[in-house]
């Protein structure tokens, strides 16, 4: 049982406080603004709508009521424009700075963009948030940081060299954080992420995550593709897991919370052969085309780490996470959420 997190959101019933979700309108981002209005917070949102939609809000609005939705503002604008970062940290108490160019292989064909909105972004953000003398700053870091480094399961203190130019703008993310803990006396957190899954991730486009892209392929009867022999393996997150390991990094009141990065995963090791068998099995009672649906292997692709596997013992001491979803449960609420939305498209 997740005892810290019950209690927090048992302390937040009768406490709120003002938080700034960016990247609102994505995924992630979203899934945050939905669960923090529902335990009574008020959320500010900036996005720009680079990469999210504004039918996640749309989605978050009809699921949380007009009774909490009243309490979210939101504010198109850029994490690039300083002032935006401004505006939107005025009165907030505590920021989740999602926003960012996801995705190594965008990295790989446009740095420049990535660069922009996922390091001047981000340093737009630390400052905007100091000046707001915000009480913590928790910010989406990554796994892809642990880059060539071979050991397994992975350990925060123990990285090796970024394969991407994805995966350097999340290490300097973290540098900064450091440093502006450092000179500035600023309290963060960073959250490696690792392969997060689940409802209102997008499945289209050229750098959708696999869970999605996956789901709806095979809805579609669209072939799958797998890139290398389907050995890579990956630590799957389920949302939920990620929604609380950022309300309890905000909130932490650990002697050594802050300042510090923590492994957000469930510490699962699923090969993509297995991820793919999975959600064929899931899916195969409502779509009978996938009985016998196989694979299509085609070249590993560059940039990409062969294992990642975390260990969320830092998380565990320091913030009282505790994973209530391994990739089974997960799947299985993600598959209902992705069935109900492509087949209504
Ligand atoms: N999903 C994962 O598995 C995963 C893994 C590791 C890290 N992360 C990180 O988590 C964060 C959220 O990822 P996600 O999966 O929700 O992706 P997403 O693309 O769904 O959400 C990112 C949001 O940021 C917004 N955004 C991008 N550039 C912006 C800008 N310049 N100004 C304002 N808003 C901007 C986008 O419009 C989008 O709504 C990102 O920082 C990502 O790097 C995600």
């Amino acid at each position: 049982m997740p005892a810290a997190f019950d209690a927090l959101k048992t302390r937040l019933a009768t406490e709120p406080h003002t938080w700034l979700v960016t990247g609102a309108a994505g995924f992630i981002g979203c899934n945050l603004v939905e669960a923090l209005l529902l335990l009574g917070q008020r959320v500010v949102g900036l996005d720009n709508f680079a990469t999210g939609h504004r039918r996640n809000l749309d989605q978050v609005q009809a699921s949380v009521g007009p009774e909490h939705w009243k309490h979210f503002r939101f504010i198109e604008g850029d994490i690039r424009d300083v002032d935006a970062c401004r505006s939107a940290c005025a009165g907030v108490d505590y920021v989740l700075h999602q926003a960012a160019l996801g995705s190594v292989p965008r990295s790989l064909e446009d740095p420049l963009a990535t660069h922009a909105a996922n390091n001047t972004g981000f340093i737009n953000m630390l400052v905007a948030a100091r000046d707001a003398t915000v009480k913590r700053f928790v910010y989406a870091a990554s796994s892809s940081t642990y880059g060539d480094h071979p050991g397994l399961p992975k350990v925060e203190d123990v990285i090796g060299k970024p394969l991407s130019p994805y995966a350097v703008t999340k290490l300097v993310n973290e540098l900064y954080a450091d440093v502006f803990g450092r000179c500035y006396g600023m309290e963060s957190i960073g959250l490696r992420y690792f392969n997060i899954f689940g409802r209102r991730q997008d499945p289209d486009g050229a750098y959708a995550a696999v869970v999605p892209k996956w789901v709806a392929s095979m809805i579609h009867d669209e072939p799958v593709f797998i890139n290398g022999d389907g050995e890579t393996s990956r630590d799957f997150c389920y949302i939920d897991n990620v929604i609380q390991a950022n309300l309890l990094a905000a909130t932490s009141q650990h002697a050594e919370a802050a300042n510090q990065v923590y492994n957000v995963a469930v510490g699962d090791r699923t090969t993509l052969n297995q991820l793919y068998e999975a959600i064929r099995a899931n899916l195969a009672p409502r779509f009978p085309h996938l009985a016998a649906a196989k694979p299509v292997y085609r070249d590993f692709r560059a940039g990409d780490v062969r294992h990642s596997l975390a260990d969320v013992s830092k998380a565990r001491t320091r913030l009282g996470y505790e994973p209530t979803h391994r990739i089974g449960e997960g799947l299985a609420e993600a598959m209902d959420w992705y069935v109900a939305d492509l087949t209504a498209r």
